[in-house]
C-alpha cells in the first residue's frame, strides 16, 4: 500500500485491519511477559520501564516496516524512523507500564496513524487517520479510521449522553516525571467533589478509549506525549466526542495537556479549568489541624 498519496476510507480500513493484527501480536507478547513476570528498571524518579516495553516496541517496529515500508514510526522507547514520510505511526508498545510492573492487569498497546501531506511543517499537525488500541487482558480491541466511526471488538461505540459534570464519571492520570511540579492533584480534588468520581487507572490510551466507548464522560491530563494520545484522540472524535486543550483551544499532538469528553460537558469542564487557573471557586483545603477540628465537630454534631 502506497504511503505517498492520501488514502481512501477503504484503504484506511485495510490499514486498520493490518495494524489490528500487529496490535494483537504485540498484546499477546505483553500477556506472556505479564504471566512470566519481568524485572523493572528506572528511566527516572518513578518512571519505570521493562524488557516488555522494549521488546514489544521492536516487534511493532519491524511489523509496521514490513506492512507499511513508507510509513514513519515515532515510538516511546526511542524509535524514530522515516519521519519525513506522509504517514507516521505513534507507537506506545505498553501504555500502563507501572500497572504492568506491579501485576495490575490494566494496560494496552496503542498505535495511532497521522497523515502528514507534503509541505506539512515540522511543528504542524497533520490529520489523524487511523487508530488501534488493544487491551490484551480483556481482549478488547478499539479501532477507528477517519470518517468511519469508532469500534470496540467490531461493534460501533459512541460517547455517552450525560450532560452535566455532576452526573459524570471522569478520569485523569499523573506523570511519572517531575511529579512535584504538576498541579493536577488540585484538579483531581475539585473534579472529585463535582462529579460521580475521578478514576486514575494508569493507562491514558485506555482512559481515552473508555471516553469513546461511553464508559466515562471525560479525561484530562497534564504532560502527555503523542504516543499516549494519538490513537485515543481519533477514537473519541470518531465516537462523537471532543478533544481540546484546557482552554478549549484546538489540540495539537505536541500540546501535552489534553481534555477529552463526550462533547456535552466540554464547555462546563473548560469553564471549571478557567476558574481554577484563575484561582476562583476553589474549595479551600483545610490544614491537618483544621481538618481534625472539623471532623471532631461533625462527630459531636452527629451524636
Ligand atoms: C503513562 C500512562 C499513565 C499516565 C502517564 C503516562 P506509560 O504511560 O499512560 O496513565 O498517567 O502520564 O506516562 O509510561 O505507562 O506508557
Ligand atoms: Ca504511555
Ligand atoms: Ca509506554
Amino acid at each position: 500500500m502506497s504511503g505517498s498519496a492520501e488514502q481512501t476510507e477503504a484503504q484506511l480500513a485495510a490499514v486498520v485491519a493490518r495494524a489490528t493484527g500487529i496490535a494483537r501480536e504485540a498484546g499477546a507478547r505483553l500477556k506472556e511477559f505479564f504471566a512470566a513476570g519481568v524485572e523493572t528498571e528506572y528511566k527516572g524518579d518513578v518512571d519505570l520501564v521493562t524488557v516488555a516495553d522494549r521488546t514489544v516496541e521492536k516487534l511493532i517496529r519491524s511489523r509496521l516496516a514490513e506492512n507499511f515500508p513508507e510509513h514513519g514510526i515515532y515510538g516511546e522507547e526511542g524509535t524514530r524512523e522515516r519521519l519525513e514520510g506522509q504517514y507516521r505511526w505513534y507507537v506506545d508498545p505498553l501504555d500502563g507500564t507501572t500497572n504492568f510492573a506491579h501485576g495490575l492487569p490494566q494496560f494496552c498497546v496503542s498505535l495511532g496513524l497521522e497523515h502528514r501531506p507534503t509541505g506539512t511543517k515540522a511543528d504542524e499537525d497533520g490529520t489523524l487517520a487511523a487508530a488501534v488500541i488493544y487491551d490484551p487482558m480483556r481482549d478488547e480491541l478499539y479501532t477507528a479510521e477517519r470518517g468511519g466511526g469508532a469500534w470496540l471488538n467490531g461493534r460501533r461505540i459512541r460517547v455517552s449522553h450525560t450532560g452535566a459534570l455532576a452526573e459524570s464519571l471522569v478520569a485523569t492520570g499523573f506523570p511519572s516525571r517531575k511529579r512535584h511540579t504538576n498541579p493536577n492533584v488540585h484538579f483531581y480534588h475539585e473534579f472529585t467533589l463535582r462529579s460521580h468520581g475521578v478514576r486514575r487507572a494508569g493507562s491514558a490510551a485506555l482512559d481515552l478509549a473508555y471516553v469513546a466507548a461511553g464508559r466515562m464522560e471525560a479525561f484530562w491530563e497534564f504532560n502527555l506525549n503523542p504516543w499516549d494520545t494519538a490513537a485515543g484522540i481519533l477514537l473519541v472524535i470518531e465516537a462523537g466526542g471532543r478533544v481540546t486543550g484546557f482552554a478549549g483551544e484546538p489540540f495539537k499532538l505536541d500540546s501535552r495537556e489534553i481534555l477529552a469528553s463526550n462533547g456535552l460537558i466540554h464547555d462546563e469542564l473548560v469553564g471549571l479549568f478557567e476558574a481554577m487557573f484563575a484561582g476562583r471557586d476553589l474549595e479551600p483545603i483545610p490544614t491537618p489541624l483544621e481538618y481534625a477540628e472539623q471532623r471532631a465537630a461533625r462527630e459531636r454534631d452527629s451524636v
